[in-house]
């Protein structure tokens, strides 16, 4: 019997230290008694080939639908819908991406938020009359989860994270979680949304409309609304576009029934770019068809650039895997499309998991010109990998300035801009 105690606390103590390793994020609010965030960094050792995908069964352009809502009752099944912690699925083992804890957005302690771009004033009607905060927390499914041990795994043992292991395979399911500051008096779309605490940032005093600057708030307990569920599931049958389809859920409470996980509503999906809408194609009435939207949710606007895919807690000037796809190491470009179509088309090609996004295009470079991408690894569309190595890689670099050599490439600090073999690494963030 002493010696099963024994075992069960060395084991807890290895697993401590392996989360230590695997992440770095602030302690819970003094004098705070509710739930605190656990980070779930149990990976799968083996490929999960016993899992079910229901969805590979139903075509995502048929019957798109069917195949969201399988895919979204797949993500629910067995889950803690209160805390989401991970670990209390019976059912499959979902995990979090390490290293996202650092930073002035990074993980909150109640339930390991980060933070997203903010809803401006208006933008969910004319009640809402102040900038509403907007959270949210990502989880991969055992399929990704294993990939997302193994580019980790030396890290536990002191080493560096090893990208060899990309790209996820098809059957990766990525959920993420949008919950919002904003309430049912902001648009009744909230009434009775599932509601979760989280220590985001405060707001001064004197009733300032704007939103908080995340670098210098302090952090407070508030209770947020759940308003948006996006998914990214890695396809076989999209292997011709980006490898991906992304979609995306909006909570709608103006729907009747008691069951406010049936609330969900489909907003649409994407597993293409688009290359060839141009805004000026859009603007004589060209439409997306690597995207299918189903609905504007009455704003009377479309979500993403001319049309395509996107949600309602992300840039119009973009699209989900528009984004996503300037996920790559060292992140020498900027996630959003500019403005201009003349580079905007950059962020709308069709790469997949073989090519990285490359440099940003300027006067003399194009985005597909072979010096601009050689230099960068594709991170697979996951901007929360790019956080992850980011702040990895600050964490291990001094900032006297000497170079760290690594795996990850020969990395130099200043202050807290992150340098990669001479690249420098703009931070992911909107
Ligand atoms: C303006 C850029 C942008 C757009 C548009 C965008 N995302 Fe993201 N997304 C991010 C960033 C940055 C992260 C990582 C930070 C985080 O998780 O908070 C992220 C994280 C995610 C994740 C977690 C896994 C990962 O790859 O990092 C999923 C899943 C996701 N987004 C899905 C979507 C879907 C679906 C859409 C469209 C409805 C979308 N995103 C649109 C920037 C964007």
């Amino acid at each position: 019997m002493r010696a099963v105690v024994v075992v069960l606390i060395i084991q807890l103590l290895v697993a401590q230290a392996a989360a230590g390793a695997l992440d770095r994020m602030e302690a819970a609010p003094k004098g705070w008694h509710g739930n605190v965030f656990k980070q779930s960094f149990s990976f799968p050792k083996r490929p999960p080939i016993a899992d079910s995908h229901p969805w590979e069964a139903i075509s995502y352009r048929h019957e798109p639908k069917r195949y969201l809502e399988t895919v979204l009752s797949y993500a629910l099944e067995g889950q803690d819908r209160n805390n989401w912690r991970l670990q209390d699925n019976r059912v499959r083992r979902w995990t979090h991406m390490p290293w996202m804890g650092p930073g002035p957005t990074g993980r909150e302690s109640i339930h390991g938020l980060t933070r997203e771009r903010d809803f401006a004033a208006g933008e969910l009607g004319a009640a809402q009359t102040e900038c509403r905060q907007n959270w949210a927390v990502a989880l991969y499914n055992p399929t990704g989860g294993y990939v997302l041990g193994q580019i980790w795994r030396s890290v536990v043992r002191g080493g560096a994270p090893d990208l060899i292991h990309l790209p996820f395979p098809a059957g990766t399911v990525v959920v993420k979680l949008v919950f919002t500051e904003a309430t049912s008096d902001d648009t009744s779309l909230l009434a009775g949304a599932p509601e979760i605490d989280a220590n985001i940032h405060t707001k001064g005093e004197g009733g300032d409309p704007a939103c908080p600057v995340a670098e210098i708030a302090p952090r407070t307990p508030h209770r947020l609304r759940l308003i948006q569920l996006d998914l990214a599931i890695k396809e076989a049958r999209a292997d011709y576009k980006t490898g991906w389809v992304f979609a995306s859920f909006f909570y709608n409470g103006r729907k009747p029934g008691n069951d406010p996980w049936a609330k969900l509503e489909p907003i649409g999906l994407m597993w293409g770019n688009d290359p060839y809408l141009s805004d000026a194609d859009a603007a004589a009435g060209a439409k997306p068809i690597e995207s299918m939207v189903f609905t504007d949710l009455g704003l009377g606007h479309a979500l993403g650039r001319s049309g395509r895919m996107n949600g309602l807690v992300d840039e119009r000037s973009s699209a989900c895997s528009s984004c996503h796809m300037a996920a790559q190491w060292p992140t020498a470009a900027h996630m959003t499309a500019p403005a201009k179509w003349s580079q905007a088309k950059c962020w709308f090609r069709n790469l997949d998991a073989r090519y990285p996004f490359g440099l940003e295009p300027n006067a003399t470079t194009k985005c597909a010109d072979l010096p601009t991408t050689s230099a960068m690894v594709p991170l697979d569309f996951s901007l929360q990998l790019a956080i992850g190595l980011r702040n990895w890689s600050l964490a291990h670099t001094s900032s006297s300035g000497a170079v760290r050599r690594t795996p990850l490439g020969r990395l130099r600090r200043e202050g807290d801009r992150l340098i990669v073999n001479e690249v420098q690494s703009v931070e992911v963030r909107r």
